[in-house]
């Protein structure tokens, strides 16, 4: 009898019984972690819920044609339960364009591990609109263009201006370099801050988020979870990936300052992972997907130190430098000083330049075998500095 009256309640609750879904979508979805072989799809829901997507060839049939595979949001061979979710399609070809749908069912009971009771299913709509899509990325492109924003510090409007035209230009991703919250408080601010523009101008374009942390995002109480909203195949906030002839290498810079400072409260531990950070690149620059790239970018939002250059900076060209002066790199990509700067003159210690955007710029780069061409482009989407990168 209990039980019946915890089910009625959460059904009320739920408004299941007036009608009305018993989830919706609160945030995304968005795409993260898309490889040669896979997709990952990130979007949360209005209540705990169990999740799936359902996958369907891009060949012009309806998308209930037929049985579509599912993939769940599983974790260590368990379905996850959770507002978040983050669900993993692989197995798929390269290069190769697919429609998607996310589903959930809201979880109205659940008493422990003897019984769970999921809701009707609800998800992205397939009627009206159109499935969204994901492409998977492919070594063998002649060519790849990548936009690159940077130090939005939760100015959405600046942040939706710099992404107009990104659903035509179809970019391969769009990456987020670094200080795109001032703090991580939330889930809430990351999504106002400008998570919620992104999903809703980039995942119909079918363009997912390539994202580096920034110094800020070490900060406030949620800057713990940065990984749960953007998974990596590393498990860390560093990561490798080829696109096309570039490998890019996807690096964190830690904190600015010494881990004692007093902005820290004692919770700073960044020296260590930069330590650990630097073992991981002296062996991915050995490994044969970076060596048989014909070019390499480096993603980097603080800069390698110069003369008067704080501690994390100092600290970037004591462990990453050496390395990566020995790894062909053609370009570092940064961000963190608000304003533009080419840095040619290795005075940085690099044997490669360095592109610092500003905080209301952006990057168009279009690379192949022969180079890199990268257009620095302003809020009206003026294109104000350009630089070519022979190979
Ligand atoms: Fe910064």
């Amino acid at each position: 009898m209990k039980r019946l009256l915890t089910l009625l309640g959460a059904l009320l609750f739920s408004g299941i019984a007036f009608g009305q879904p018993s989830v919706r979508i609160a945030h995304g979805p968005y795409l993260q972690q898309v490889t040669d072989d896979g997709f990952t799809v990130v979007w949360t829901t209005t209540m705990d819920a169990a999740s799936w997507v359902e996958v369907a060839p891009d060949d012009g049939s309806h998308f209930y044609a037929a049985e579509r595979p599912k993939y769940y949001d599983s974790h260590i061979g368990k379905r996850r339960i959770g507002r978040l979710h983050r669900v993993r399609v692989e197995g798929l070809e390269p290069g190769t364009t697919y429609r998607y749908r996310i589903m959930q069912q809201g979880v109205l009971c659940e008493e422990g591990n003897k019984r769970v009771i999921l809701g009707e299913g609800y998800g992205s709509d397939i009627l009206k609109h159109k499935p969204y899509t994901a492409t998977t990325l492919d070594e063998s492109k002649d060519k790849t263009e990548f936009w690159v924003v940077n130090d939005i510090h939760a100015r959405d409007s600046v942040f939706r201006l710099l992404l107009k035209g990104v659903e035509k230009a179809k970019p391969d991703f769009v990456c987020f370099n670094g200080d795109m919250l001032s703090s991580m408080e939330s889930e809430r601010q990351l999504f106002d801050g400008y998570l919620n523009s992104a999903a809703e101008l980039l995942t119909p374009a079918g363009v997912p988020i390539v994202a580096a942390r920034g110094n800020h995002e070490n900060r406030g109480s949620f800057s713990s979870k940065f990984r749960d909203y953007f998974p990596t195949s590393t498990g860390e906030v560093y990561y490798a990936f080829r696109q096309g002839p570039v490998c890019f290498l996807v690096l964190d810079c830690g904190e600015d300052k010494p881990d004692s400072d007093i902005r820290y409260y004692g919770m700073s531990t960044t020296d260590a992972y930069r330590e650990q950070e630097a073992r991981w690149l002296q062996q991915v620059v050995q490994s044969e997907e970076y060596r048989s790239a014909p070019v390499h970018i480096v993603i980097l939002h603080m800069i390698p130190g110069g003369k008067g250059s704080w501690h994390g900076e100092q600290e970037l060209r004591r462990l990453f430098v050496p390395i990566l002066n020995e790894a062909s790199v053609d370009v570092m990509l940064c961000g963190h000083y608000h304003r533009y700067a080419y840095i040619d003159d290795g005075s940085r210690g690099t044997k490669f330049p360095i592109l610092v955007n500003s905080n209301n710029d952006k990057l168009v780069v279009k690379a192949d075998r022969k180079g890199i061409d990268i257009d620095v482009v302003n809020t009206r989407g003026e294109s104000i500095k350009r630089h070519r990168i022979d190979k």
